[in-house]
């Protein structure tokens, strides 16, 4: 049976003193059962504080994103065992907004998720379809393409320590939440995709769902069979909304 991943992607949002006031609201009201992990991931320049408020508690910390360099001339970039080294655990990749804004492609994706392998972080690969491609029919072969070009480069081995996240581009932010039976067909899609190649890391990698996912929707979905948590955005910058979320995980 998978655990809950319950995970706060805080995108460009915080300040030293907001931050501290959600981290203390989390760790103070986070599920204590051994079913449900709770991750947050602030932006960069937060992410030594967060690590130091959250130690001894059961929250994890994770970046937005990352380099698919180990080290050099990369301005501005951020290298994986940078984020290992300060006590990071998972990093996001892939994000839609990443691909959308900064021209991130599933094959650059695909690098960002083996280095994160490669310095020993657990990588969460975003995948997902426009609302253009979900109406002509495309979201399958979408997800497909994105995990694809994972699996060609790490092998399906990369999802023993992996995560997937689902997130539909037309729900994120929008208030649109993809119903649960919608979510859960793309879940099992994805699963599906890759117990082609491994039927036992199929069966074990946690599929989350993202898109305007919040206290009042979480139940719905998370009680489907093939969504094994959230990647959520504007309901983690509260934490009694994100707690609502891994409260429904708890007694899903
Ligand atoms: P929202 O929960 O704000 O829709 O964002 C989802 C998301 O993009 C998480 O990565």
């Amino acid at each position: 049976m998978r655990d809950f991943l319950v995970a706060g992607n805080w995108k460009m949002n915080g300040s030293t003193a907001s931050n501290a006031e959600l981290v203390a609201g989390i760790v103070a009201g986070a599920p204590t059962s051994g079913s449900v992990k709770v991750l947050i991931c602030p932006p960069f320049p937060y992410l030594s504080t967060v690590v130091a408020q959250v130690a001894g508690s059961s929250v994890a910390v994770g970046a937005q994103t990352v380099s698919e360099h180990e080290a050099g001339a990369f301005t501005g970039e951020v290298a994986p065992a940078m984020l290992r080294d300060i006590g990071c655990e998972y990093v996001i990749v892939g994000h839609s907004e990443r691909r959308a804004l900064y021209g991130e492609t599933s094959f650059a994706v695909a690098a960002k998720f083996k280095a994160a392998l490669d310095a020993g972080l657990k990588p969460i690969l975003c995948v997902g379809e426009t609302l253009e491609q979900r109406e002509s029919g495309s979201t399958e072969s979408v997800v497909e393409v994105q995990l694809g070009a994972v699996i060609d480069k790490v092998g399906i081995a990369g999802f023993a320590t992996g995560v997937v996240a689902y997130e539909p581009v037309w729900a994120i932010g929008t208030g649109m939440t993809a119903s649960p039976q919608q979510a859960q067909d793309v879940h099992r899609h994805i699963r599906n995709v890759m117990a082609g190649h491994d039927a036992d890391i199929a069966a074990a990698t946690q599929i989350l769902y993202g898109g305007s996912m919040k206290g009042e929707n979480a139940a719905g979905l998370l009680a489907m069979p093939d969504i094994d948590g959230g990647l959520i955005g504007g309901a983690s910058l509260k934490a009694a909304d994100f707690l609502a979320i891994a409260a429904a995980a708890a007694q899903g």
